[in-house]
Formats: C-alpha cells, structure tokens, sequence
C-alpha cells in the first residue's frame, strides 16, 4: 500500500513537471533573450545584482534563476548564481554556444505555431500552415531579424555535428563537393580546410547565400536557388546535412532525385541524418521528430525509411557511418 502511494505520487510529480515544461522552456528562452548568461562572469552575482545589470525586476529574475537551476542551468549558492557547465553554453562568446539555438526555439513565430498543435494531431499536417501559410522558408526570407537567429541557431548545432562527421569520413578522394541546403556553409568550409584538392559549392536558398557571400573564394563557390524548381550544381559528392528531415516523403523524394538528375554515375550522395533508434528510450531525435511535423511537416527517418526513400530516388545506399554527435552519414551512390 505504502509502495502505491509512492508510485502515484512519482506518477504525480512526473506529470506536473512535464505539463509545465513549457514554464522552465519560456524561462530558459527570456533570460538567454536578455543575455544573463554573458552578464554572469566568472564570480558568483546575486540575482538583485544581476537584475540592475540587465534592467529587470531582481525578484523575478531571481525565481526565474532558481527554478532553471534546478535542471543545471545556473548554480545556486545561498543568495548567488554562478555559471555550470550547461549555462556556460549560453554565453554567447562560448566556442560552442548554443545560445542562437535557444533564442530560435522561443521566436514568437514557433510559439505561435505550437500554439495551433491540435492541427498537426488531426491532420499529420504543420501546424506552421495555420501561422505562416506562405511556410517557415517563406517567412524566414521575409523577416531578417528572425532569420538570423535561424541561420546561427543551425550554424551553432552544427559545431559538434561537424566535428563528427570530419572525424567519421575521408573527404579526399573527391574534387568537387557541393553541400546542398549548406546554410552558411560551416560543414562544407571545414571540409575544404581538410581537403585542399577539392573545390566546394554551396547550394541554397537566396537569403541564406547571401548571408554566407563572405566566404566566396577560388574555391569556395556559392549558387543561391531552390531545390524544387532549379536545376544542381554537378559534383563528385553531394553533402545533404538535416535537409531530408526537413521534408514529408513526396518532397524529401522531389529533392532527392533533383540530385540524382544532377549526379554524374560516379557520384556519392552523403546524407547526414540523426536517425530513430529502434529502442523506445528518450532520444533527442524523437523530440526533434515533433518539431519537424509542426513547424514544417517534415520527419526523422529510421535507416530503413531513409534506404527506402533512397532507392526510389535511384541510390543505394552503401553504409551508414555513425559519429561521435549522434548523427549518422549514410553514403549512397547511383544505380
Ligand atoms: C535545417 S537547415 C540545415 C542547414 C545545414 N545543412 C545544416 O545542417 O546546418 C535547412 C536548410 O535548407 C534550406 N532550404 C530550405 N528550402 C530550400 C529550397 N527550396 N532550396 C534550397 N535550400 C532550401 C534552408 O535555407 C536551410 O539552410
């Protein structure tokens, strides 16, 4: 009987803290938004302290403070905060700062859209085209404040993901290397600097190339246009980082034999994907599996679902090579 009691009461504490998880995501969004991270140096403050050199109230930011620390973010000690490990990443000078990716998931624009969540349950369809008909693509293009934001939240999550597949792959065979919907162009640079005998060719659309035109050289070339209506660049290998999850499968299998269409017969195609595990457990592509039905009506795929796709599109795929970041490079070639 004792035992039940405990049961339902971890039951209880289970559900309440996962029905207000929004509560610590909208904290964590407005104190990175307001830069307390970057304020917080490397000696305790306390939250009154903190508060004068942000501008908010101290009580508030102090509650705020104290409930994000207790899931590590932030440290509390008596009265003061200092940084942990997992606060430190959003400083905004940090190597590795995730602080663009945090900023990103609160835009009001993806808030708006959870808000209509309902309509993705029905439907199976983003709940983005109850916010931004025009799609998320669309809106970014319209909105460069908001973009921004974007762009860096996706070069920020790269870092560890480009590290990984530069330790998991060996680029040297190839002259010519085109990173299709490349953004700014993180992978396809740090694959250059390890291949000085091939050329790159960064492929996306408009707005994104033109926030990468810093990075044109001899042999770094960009080509702004879309992958549903323009023709691709030809090339011995073509990267495609966390594209195709961006897609339901009729779009997903459009892009994919886009490049088959552009791809001479000796070519590589190199998807790099966080893929489903067969086990049941958390994952974090299970939750980026939801952020990708709601806001673009895009999946994560399993190895099986991506072999699929790939084969309908004229690939076969050859191995999955996993890395170090949780994503996985699945090395296909034309048939
Ligand atoms: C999830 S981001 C991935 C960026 C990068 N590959 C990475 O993994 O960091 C998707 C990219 O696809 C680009 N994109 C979306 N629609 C596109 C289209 N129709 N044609 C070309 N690029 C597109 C976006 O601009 C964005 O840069």
């Amino acid at each position: 009987m004792e035992k039940e009691q405990s049961n339902n009461s971890d039951a209880f504490e289970t559900l309440a803290q996962l029905t207000s998880g929004y509560c610590v995501a909208r904290c964590l969004h407005v104190i990175t938004e307001l830069g307390v991270a970057d304020v917080l140096e490397s000696s305790p403050r306390t939250a009154p302290d903190l508060a004068n050199a942000v501008g908010v109230s101290p009580d508030a930011l102090g509650r705020m403070m104290r409930l994000l620390a207790t899931f590590g973010v932030f440290q509390q000690e008596g009265e003061a905060f200092k940084h942990s490990p997992v606060s430190e990443l959003l400083r905004s000078s940090h190597p590795q700062s995730m602080q663009p990716f945090v900023r990103l998931f609160g835009l009001p624009v993806y808030w708006n859209i959870y808000e209509k969540l309902t309509y993705s349950l029905q439907t199976g369809r983003p709940a983005a085209e109850k916010v931004v008909p025009e799609g998320l693509w669309d809106y970014f293009g319209a909105h460069p404040e908001d973009n921004k934001i974007f762009n860096a939240a996706m070069a920020t999550k790269a870092v560890g993901q480009v590290a990984g597949v530069m330790a998991a792959y060996d680029f040297s065979g190839f002259k010519t290397i085109a990173d299709i919907g490349g953004g700014r162009g993180h992978l396809l640079k740090a694959v250059l600097a390890a291949t000085p005998t091939a050329k790159g060719l960064l492929f996306d659309l408009p707005h994104v190339v033109a926030e990468a035109a810093g990075l044109a050289s001899e042999r770094l070339s960009l080509q702004a246009g879309d992958f549903f209506k323009d023709p691709l660049p030809v090339a011995d290998a073509y990267l495609v980082m966390e594209i195709i999850h961006d897609w339901a499968d009729e779009e997903a299998l459009m892009i994919l034999q886009a490049i088959r269409q552009a791809a001479p017969a000796h070519a590589k195609l190199l998807l790099v994907e966080q893929l489903i595990p067969d086990a049941p457990g958390p994952h974090w592509s299970k939750m980026l599996d939801i952020h990708m039905l709601t806001l673009l009506g895009g999946r994560q795929r399993n190895l099986q679902e991506y072999q699929n796709l790939l084969a309908q599109a004229g690939f076969q795929l050859e191995r999955e090579i996993q890395t170090f970041a949780g994503v996985s490079i699945l090395e296909a070639v034309c048939v």
